[in-house]
C-alpha cells in the first residue's frame, strides 16, 4: 500500500489525498452530529406539525399510504417530497371542507383542479372510494395540525417579527391594508387587552406607506 502511494505522482496524490480528507471530514461530522443529536434531549427541529390517530384517523392513515395518495402527497413523513404536503391540514380545513373536496374538487376548490376530478384525470379515482374509505382518509387528514408559524399552517407566528414586518411594507400593497386585517393585530390587541396596555401593532394600516 505504502510502497504504492510513493510511486504515485504529485497531482495524484494531492488529488487522492484530498478526496480521502474529505471523506474523513464528513464521517467525522456525521458522527459528532448524531452524538450531539442523541446527547440532547431537545429535538434538533422544533415539531411544529401534529398527529393524534384516533380511531377512524388511524385506519385513514393507513389507507392513505395504501391508496397511493403518496405518489402525489407528503403527509406524517410518508410520500413524495415534489407533491402537495398534507401536514398541517387540519389547521387550514375542517373535516366537511376535506370531504367535500375528496368528493367533488373542482366545485369545491370553485376553479379547474389539476390531477382530482372527473377522469381522466390522474386523481380521478379518489372520488370514487369507497364511502367508508373515504371518511377515514378525511378523518385522518384532518387530525394533521400545525402550530402557527409552522412552513405548514396557514397563519404566521404569534408575537412581532421584523422580517414579516419588513415583507409586508415591501411586498403588500395599501389596498390590501384597507381590504384585509393582519392577524398579528389580533394577537397584539389580545395581548394588550392581558396587559392592559395599548400597542402601536393593533392599529391596522399602520404601514410606513410605501
Ligand atoms: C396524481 C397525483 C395525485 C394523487 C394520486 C392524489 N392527489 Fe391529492 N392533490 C393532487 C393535486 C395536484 C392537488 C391540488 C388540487 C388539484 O389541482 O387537483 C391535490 C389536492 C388534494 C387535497 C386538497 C389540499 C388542499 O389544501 O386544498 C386533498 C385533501 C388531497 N389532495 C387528498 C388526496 C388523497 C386522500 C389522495 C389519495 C386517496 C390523493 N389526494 C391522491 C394530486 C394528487
Amino acid at each position: 500500500m505504502w510502497q504504492k502511494w510513493k510511486r504515485l505522482k504529485t497531482g495524484e496524490k494531492v488529488l487522492f489525498g484530498s478526496v480521502a480528507l474529505l471523506i474523513l471530514v464528513t464521517i467525522q461530522n456525521y458522527v459528532v452530529l448524531e452524538w450531539i443529536r442523541m446527547s440532547s434531549d431537545k429535538p434538533m427541529y422544533p415539531v411544529r406539525t401534529h398527529y393524534d390517530f384516533a380511531g377512524e384517523g388511524f385506519r385513514g392513515s393507513e389507507l392513505f399510504r395504501t391508496n397511493n395518495c403518496t405518489s402525489c402527497h407528503k403527509a406524517v413523513g410518508n410520500g413524495t417530497n415534489m407533491g402537495l404536503e398534507l401536514d398541517g391540514i387540519g389547521s387550514r380545513h375542517d373535516l366537511a371542507y376535506i370531504l367535500a373536496f375528496l368528493h367533488d374538487p373542482e366545485n369545491t376548490y370553485g376553479s379547474k383542479t389539476v390531477d382530482h376530478g372527473p377522469a381522466p384525470k390522474e386523481a380521478s379515482y379518489v372520488a370514487k372510494l369507497p364511502e367508508a374509505d373515504l371518511h377515514a382518509i378525511g378523518v385522518f387528514l384532518s387530525q394533521l395540525t400545525s402550530d402557527r408559524g409552522a412552513p405548514t399552517a396557514p397563519a404566521p407566528p404569534t408575537g412581532k417579527s421584523g422580517f414579516i414586518d419588513a415583507m409586508l411594507d415591501m411586498w403588500a400593497p395599501d389596498s390590501w391594508r384597507l381590504v384585509f386585517s393582519d392577524v398579528r393585530a389580533g394577537d397584539a390587541a389580545k395581548a394588550g387587552a392581558a396587559n392592559g396596555q395599548r400597542t402601536e401593532d393593533a392599529k391596522p394600516g399602520s404601514g410606513n406607506g410605501h
